[in-house]
Order: structure tokens, then sequence, then C-alpha cells
């Protein structure tokens, strides 16, 4: 079982990024112990981040031929990329969204996603953790659709 995990813009910046909001830690920490978690429940991790549309775009379409199933936090992009959401969906694989921060207690800007529709679910205001809990949720519904 493999699972892209895929960040958007801003997100390089972790750590130094508005900490109150995003936290203390680096993306490179956090996805180093993504690692190891899903390796624990038995998947393995590939990891992409840009600040450029287009390359999370071809991340998505790249997931198509290697991966059972994407996480993705698209950063501002979520709000708005017509395009993202088509690779999401063309790609037929499993997603699940990820934020950080809970955008629904924020900007009213941020309570829209237009990527949600075509993702199996959305975690969001856990923190780092959201990532894992996504993982978790991710890896189980491509499970309990094996079966
Ligand atoms: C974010 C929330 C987005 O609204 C914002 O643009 C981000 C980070 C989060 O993880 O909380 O860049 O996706």
């Amino acid at each position: 079982m493999k699972i892209y995990v895929i960040n958007g813009p801003n997100l390089n910046m972790l750590g130094v990024r508005e900490p109150e909001i995003y936290g203390r830690r680096t993306l490179e920490n956090i996805n180093r112990d993504l690692k190891d978690y899903a390796y624990t429940i038995g998947a393995e991790t590939e990891f992409f981040t840009s600040n450029i549309e287009g390359e999370l775009v071809g991340a998505i379409q790249d997931a198509m031929n290697d991966a059972d199933g994407i996480v993705i936090n698209a950063g501002a992009y979520t709000h708005y990329s017509i395009a993202i959401r088509d690779a999401i969906s063309g790609s037929g694989l499993p997603c699940v969204e990820v934020h950080l921060s809970n955008v629904y207690a924020r900007e009213e800007m941020r309570r829209a996603s237009v990527l949600a529709e075509k993702c199996i679910g959305v975690i969001s205001g856990f923190g780092e953790r959201s990532y894992f809990l996504a993982l978790e949720a991710l890896i189980h519904f491509i499970r309990s659709e094996q079966k």
C-alpha cells in the first residue's frame, strides 16, 4: 500500500510561518514522523511539496500510476483551485483533504473548499495530528474497499 502525501503553497514554511496558527514543527519533521507512523500501520509514503499549482496537479497525476491514495493539504489552493479539484477527481484515487488549522473557525474565505466534494473526507483543526488522522482514515478506507 502506497500513499502520496502532498503539500501545497507555504507549507514548506511550517515552523516559521504564523506558529501560533500552524505550530512550531517543520514539514520535514512532520513528514519524517508520518513516514514512520505509516510504516507501523503497513503503508509506504511518498512526499511531494510545492508552491506551484501545476506541480501539485502533476504530483496527483503521478500518484494515479503509483499510489493507492492521497493525503493532501493544498493550502490556499483548497479554496479556489479547480485544476487541483479536477486532478483529484480524474485520478480516481481516494483522497483525504487535510488542514492543520480549523478552517471553519477562521476567515469566511477559508470555509469553502473546492476540493472536499472530490475527497472521501476532510480533517481540519488538529495541528500536525491532522496528517496522522488523515493517513489512518485513508488506509482504513482503502483496506475496507479491498475486502
Ligand atoms: C491550511 C489552511 C489554508 O486556509 C491556508 O491557506 C494554508 C494552510 C491549513 O493547513 O490550516 O495555507 O491549509
